[in-house]
Protein backbone atom coordinates (compact mmCIF):
# COMPACT_ATOMS: atom_id res chain seq x y z
CA UNK A 1 0.00 0.00 0.00
CA UNK A 2 1.39 3.42 -1.32
CA UNK A 3 1.56 5.99 1.69
CA UNK A 4 0.73 9.58 0.87
CA UNK A 5 0.22 12.80 3.23
CA UNK A 6 -2.33 14.99 3.60
CA UNK A 7 -1.24 18.18 4.32
CA UNK A 8 0.11 21.35 2.54
CA UNK A 9 2.66 21.70 5.79
CA UNK A 10 6.11 21.74 3.54
CA UNK A 11 8.22 21.15 6.85
CA UNK A 12 6.00 17.85 7.76
CA UNK A 13 6.27 16.74 3.87
CA UNK A 14 10.03 17.05 3.98
CA UNK A 15 10.91 15.68 7.36
CA UNK A 16 8.29 12.61 6.42
CA UNK A 17 10.19 12.59 2.98
CA UNK A 18 13.26 11.51 4.76
CA UNK A 19 11.93 8.59 5.64
CA UNK A 20 11.94 7.05 2.34
CA UNK A 21 8.68 6.28 2.84
CA UNK A 22 6.15 8.88 1.32
CA UNK A 23 4.89 7.92 -2.08
CA UNK A 24 2.91 10.97 -2.74
CA UNK A 25 0.68 14.02 -1.09
CA UNK A 26 -2.55 15.34 -1.10
CA UNK A 27 -4.07 19.03 -0.70
CA UNK A 28 -7.01 20.42 -0.41
CA UNK A 29 -8.59 24.03 -0.42
CA UNK A 30 -8.73 23.94 3.63
CA UNK A 31 -5.14 22.54 3.52
CA UNK A 32 -4.41 25.58 1.63
CA UNK A 33 -5.40 27.81 3.52
CA UNK A 34 -4.58 26.06 6.95
CA UNK A 35 -0.90 26.54 5.56
CA UNK A 36 -1.57 29.93 5.23
CA UNK A 37 0.54 29.53 1.77
CA UNK A 38 0.06 30.61 -1.90
CA UNK A 39 -1.64 27.95 -3.56
CA UNK A 40 0.95 27.43 -6.54
CA UNK A 41 3.94 28.55 -4.85
CA UNK A 42 3.24 25.68 -1.93
CA UNK A 43 2.47 23.17 -4.34
CA UNK A 44 5.42 23.71 -6.43
CA UNK A 45 7.14 23.50 -3.52
CA UNK A 46 5.38 19.98 -2.64
CA UNK A 47 6.50 18.76 -6.12
CA UNK A 48 9.78 19.60 -5.56
CA UNK A 49 10.15 17.66 -1.95
CA UNK A 50 8.17 14.44 -3.28
CA UNK A 51 8.43 12.47 -6.81
CA UNK A 52 5.25 10.85 -6.45
CA UNK A 53 2.03 12.20 -7.43
CA UNK A 54 1.50 15.53 -5.99
CA UNK A 55 -2.74 16.34 -6.02
CA UNK A 56 -3.77 19.82 -6.52
CA UNK A 57 -7.56 20.39 -5.98
CA UNK A 58 -9.50 22.67 -8.70
CA UNK A 59 -12.26 24.94 -7.18
CA UNK A 60 -14.66 26.01 -10.49
CA UNK A 61 -17.55 23.61 -10.63
CA UNK A 62 -18.12 23.80 -14.27
CA UNK A 63 -16.35 22.03 -16.84
CA UNK A 64 -14.96 24.76 -18.90
CA UNK A 65 -13.94 26.33 -15.37
CA UNK A 66 -12.00 23.17 -14.19
CA UNK A 67 -10.46 22.42 -17.64
CA UNK A 68 -9.03 26.46 -17.44
CA UNK A 69 -7.62 25.74 -13.98
CA UNK A 70 -6.27 22.43 -14.60
CA UNK A 71 -4.46 23.69 -17.60
CA UNK A 72 -2.45 26.08 -14.92
CA UNK A 73 -1.75 24.06 -12.23
CA UNK A 74 -0.65 20.69 -14.38
CA UNK A 75 2.01 23.39 -15.33
CA UNK A 76 3.33 23.35 -12.11
CA UNK A 77 5.07 20.09 -12.60
CA UNK A 78 5.16 16.54 -14.17
CA UNK A 79 3.93 15.04 -11.10
CA UNK A 80 0.77 17.40 -10.07
CA UNK A 81 -2.32 15.21 -9.96
CA UNK A 82 -5.30 17.02 -10.82
CA UNK A 83 -8.09 16.45 -8.02
CA UNK A 84 -11.53 17.18 -9.28
CA UNK A 85 -14.98 16.67 -7.11
CA UNK A 86 -17.08 13.64 -7.66
CA UNK A 87 -19.79 15.74 -9.88
CA UNK A 88 -21.02 15.45 -13.31
CA UNK A 89 -18.60 18.06 -14.30
CA UNK A 90 -15.94 16.69 -12.08
CA UNK A 91 -15.89 13.25 -13.89
CA UNK A 92 -16.41 15.04 -17.27
CA UNK A 93 -13.10 16.86 -16.68
CA UNK A 94 -11.53 13.31 -15.45
CA UNK A 95 -12.52 11.44 -18.50
CA UNK A 96 -10.92 14.45 -20.55
CA UNK A 97 -7.93 14.64 -18.69
CA UNK A 98 -6.49 11.64 -18.24
CA UNK A 99 -7.15 10.88 -21.87
CA UNK A 100 -4.91 13.50 -22.42
CA UNK A 101 -2.44 11.76 -19.91
CA UNK A 102 -2.97 13.87 -17.09
CA UNK A 103 -3.30 12.30 -13.59
CA UNK A 104 -6.70 13.00 -11.57
CA UNK A 105 -7.75 12.13 -8.05
CA UNK A 106 -11.38 12.39 -8.11
CA UNK A 107 -12.06 13.34 -4.59
CA UNK A 108 -15.55 13.61 -2.47
CA UNK A 109 -16.07 9.86 -3.38
CA UNK A 110 -19.36 8.88 -0.46
CA UNK A 111 -20.47 5.31 -1.97
CA UNK A 112 -19.55 2.81 -4.59
CA UNK A 113 -21.74 4.03 -6.94
CA UNK A 114 -19.64 6.97 -7.19
CA UNK A 115 -16.55 4.84 -6.95
CA UNK A 116 -17.95 3.21 -10.47
CA UNK A 117 -18.53 6.14 -12.04
CA UNK A 118 -14.98 7.75 -11.39
CA UNK A 119 -13.53 4.47 -12.93
CA UNK A 120 -15.57 4.71 -16.23
CA UNK A 121 -14.49 7.97 -16.46
CA UNK A 122 -10.58 6.75 -16.11
CA UNK A 123 -9.55 8.37 -12.91
CA UNK A 124 -6.03 7.71 -11.87
CA UNK A 125 -7.59 7.55 -7.97
CA UNK A 126 -10.52 7.86 -6.72
CA UNK A 127 -10.71 9.20 -3.13
CA UNK A 128 -13.37 7.74 -0.86
CA UNK A 129 -13.40 9.97 2.65
CA UNK A 130 -13.76 7.14 5.33
CA UNK A 131 -13.36 9.41 8.40
CA UNK A 132 -16.28 12.00 7.22
CA UNK A 133 -18.33 8.92 6.65
CA UNK A 134 -17.98 7.23 9.96
CA UNK A 135 -18.76 10.10 11.08
CA UNK A 136 -22.33 10.60 9.71
CA UNK A 137 -22.86 7.45 11.25
CA UNK A 138 -22.44 5.30 8.02
CA UNK A 139 -19.20 2.23 7.76
CA UNK A 140 -16.03 4.00 6.00
CA UNK A 141 -14.14 0.49 6.18
CA UNK A 142 -17.28 -0.90 4.42
CA UNK A 143 -17.11 1.44 1.47
CA UNK A 144 -13.92 0.61 0.87
CA UNK A 145 -14.18 -3.45 0.92
CA UNK A 146 -16.86 -2.25 -1.90
CA UNK A 147 -15.22 -0.21 -3.90
CA UNK A 148 -12.15 -3.07 -3.62
CA UNK A 149 -14.53 -5.63 -4.77
CA UNK A 150 -16.14 -3.98 -7.86
CA UNK A 151 -12.77 -2.73 -9.22
CA UNK A 152 -11.62 -6.19 -8.75
CA UNK A 153 -14.97 -7.84 -10.58
CA UNK A 154 -14.18 -5.42 -13.25
CA UNK A 155 -10.38 -5.02 -13.20
CA UNK A 156 -10.16 -1.56 -13.45
CA UNK A 157 -7.23 0.23 -12.84
CA UNK A 158 -8.03 3.30 -10.88
CA UNK A 159 -6.60 3.68 -7.54
CA UNK A 160 -8.41 3.21 -4.26
CA UNK A 161 -6.75 5.77 -2.34
CA UNK A 162 -8.40 6.05 1.27
CA UNK A 163 -8.70 9.39 2.23
CA UNK A 164 -10.14 11.15 5.58
CA UNK A 165 -8.27 8.89 7.91
CA UNK A 166 -8.32 9.46 11.55
CA UNK A 167 -6.19 7.00 12.94
CA UNK A 168 -3.90 3.86 12.64
CA UNK A 169 -6.44 1.56 12.86
CA UNK A 170 -7.99 3.15 9.43
CA UNK A 171 -4.56 2.34 7.74
CA UNK A 172 -4.37 -1.11 9.33
CA UNK A 173 -8.06 -1.76 7.75
CA UNK A 174 -7.04 -0.49 4.73
CA UNK A 175 -4.38 -2.62 4.14
CA UNK A 176 -6.13 -5.36 5.00
CA UNK A 177 -8.96 -4.85 2.25
CA UNK A 178 -5.84 -4.50 -0.19
CA UNK A 179 -6.58 -0.20 -0.83
CA UNK A 180 -3.55 0.65 -3.54
CA UNK A 181 -3.20 3.95 -0.79
CA UNK A 182 -3.89 5.62 1.66
CA UNK A 183 -3.33 9.48 2.64
CA UNK A 184 -3.03 10.09 6.21
CA UNK A 185 -2.67 13.51 8.37
CA UNK A 186 1.18 13.86 9.17
CA UNK A 187 0.15 12.65 13.24
CA UNK A 188 -1.14 9.17 11.89
CA UNK A 189 2.22 8.49 10.10
CA UNK A 190 3.77 9.38 13.11
CA UNK A 191 1.54 7.04 15.07
CA UNK A 192 2.55 3.79 13.22
CA UNK A 193 5.94 3.43 14.13
CA UNK A 194 4.72 4.13 17.60
CA UNK A 195 4.53 0.64 20.44
CA UNK A 196 4.92 1.30 24.05
CA UNK A 197 6.95 -1.89 24.12
CA UNK A 198 9.38 -0.99 21.49
CA UNK A 199 10.08 2.27 23.63
CA UNK A 200 10.35 -0.30 26.72
CA UNK A 201 12.52 -2.39 24.82
CA UNK A 202 14.98 0.17 23.78
CA UNK A 203 14.87 1.89 27.65
CA UNK A 204 16.10 -1.48 28.58
CA UNK A 205 18.29 -2.24 26.19
CA UNK A 206 20.09 1.08 26.65
CA UNK A 207 20.23 0.86 30.75
CA UNK A 208 21.77 -2.89 30.29
CA UNK A 209 24.24 -0.99 27.86
CA UNK A 210 25.37 1.05 29.90
CA UNK A 211 26.41 -1.15 32.72
CA UNK A 212 28.81 -2.92 30.08
CA UNK A 213 30.48 0.40 29.71
CA UNK A 214 31.09 -0.47 26.28
CA UNK A 215 30.72 1.91 23.04
CA UNK A 216 30.12 1.00 19.40
C1 LIG B 1 -8.11 13.80 0.80
O1 LIG B 1 -7.53 13.97 -0.24
C2 LIG B 1 -8.62 14.88 1.65
O2 LIG B 1 -7.73 15.97 1.52
C3 LIG B 1 -8.65 14.54 3.11
O3 LIG B 1 -8.29 13.21 3.37
C4 LIG B 1 -9.87 15.02 3.83
O4 LIG B 1 -9.78 14.66 5.19
P1 LIG B 1 -10.67 15.32 6.35
O5 LIG B 1 -12.00 14.66 6.35
O6 LIG B 1 -9.91 15.02 7.60
O7 LIG B 1 -10.77 16.79 6.06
Amino acid sequence: MKFFVDTADTKEIAELAETGLLDGVTTNPSLVHKAGRDFMEVTKEICDLVDGPVSAEVVALDHEGMMREAEVLRKIADNVCIKVPLTMDGLKSCKKLTGDGTMVNVTLCFSANQALLAAKAGATFVSPFVGRHDDNGFDGMQLIEDIRLIYDNYAFETQVLVASIRHPIHVLQSAKIGADVATMPPNVIRGLFKHVLTEKGIEGFLADWAKTGQSI
